[in-house]
């Protein structure tokens, strides 16, 4: 890996401000570790908390509306996001797209909102279990890609993709390090096509679906992968940074 392993923890829907000795802990654990780049995206309601609380790592959304301001209920745009301390905004995680009927151009539009606050973007893409077995996932992938995709100057420089096979999220289930590789290479290809080959090179490519400590080294070790993107074993400090330190320790492929 030529930058150094971007581990983000997305805390999804958990957390109240009971948590906040957990955002500590792994701030302090990521200051004796610098090998390794750690962020954290807790839910809207700490960000603003984690962000005062640490010195170290990243803070980030999970979420944005496309638009700046204006009669919303309920929802919260980019700017908001940046005046309350996140750096960074998760979009087109499979959870929204599903959960929320989030269609490419909806993410895209996103993308572009936080881009223009100032945020930088972790854009989550990946494939269901019936994609796969039809084999069908990198044209699902690509595709899903290219529509989600921010359409704005030098989008490269902050942008981070995030490979979530739906299948393995949450459900302990991973996929090997040979399919990670083969849709990681397949990615670097898009982003080297739309960016051109600088650009395309230094976009961070993670991995997200049922990474822990014991299964972070191996996973984190196939082609192309910049870090991983961590649901459930980001919610406890010791686990988290476990992951972390797996990875940070690593010989250098
Ligand atoms: P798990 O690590 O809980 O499988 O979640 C992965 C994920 O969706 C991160 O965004």
């Amino acid at each position: 890996m030529a930058q150094r392993p971007y581990i983000v923890g997305n805390w999804k829907m958990n957390g109240t401000r009971a948590m906040l000795s957990e955002a500590r802990a792994i701030d302090r654990a990521a200051q004796r570790n610098m090998k390794v780049e750690v962020a954290l995206a807790p839910p809207f309601t700490l960000i603003h908390a984690v962000h005062r609380e640490v010195e170290q790592i990243g803070v980030g959304a999970q979420d944005c509306h496309p638009g700046e301001d204006g009669a919303h209920t309920g929802d919260v745009s980019a700017t908001m996001l940046a005046d309350a301390g996140a750096k960074f905004v998760i979009l087109g995680h499979s959870e929204r797209r599903t959960g929320h009927n989030e269609s490419n151009e909806l993410v895209r539009a996103k993308a572009e909102a936080a881009l223009a606050a100032g945020m930088r973007v972790i854009m989550c893409c990946g494939e269901d279990a019936a994609t796969r077995e039809k084999g069908g996932a990198e044209a699902f992938v690509l595709a899903q890609l290219r529509a989600s995709l921010p359409q704005i100057e030098n989008a490269a420089e902050r942008l981070t993709v995030a490979y979530e096979p739906i299948w393995a999220i949450g459900t302990g289930n991973n996929a090997t390090p040979e399919d990670i590789g083969a849709m990681h290479t397949a990615i670097r290809g898009l982003m080297v096509e739309l960016f051109g080959l600088e650009e395309g090179a230094e976009v961070r490519i993670l991995y997200g679906g049922s990474v822990k400590p014991e299964n972070a080294r191996e996973l984190l070790s196939a082609a192309e992968v910049g870090g991983a993107l961590v649901g459930g074993a980001s919610l406890a400090a010791d686990s988290f940074m476990g992951i972390a330190l797996a990875v940070a320790d690593a010989p250098e492929g």
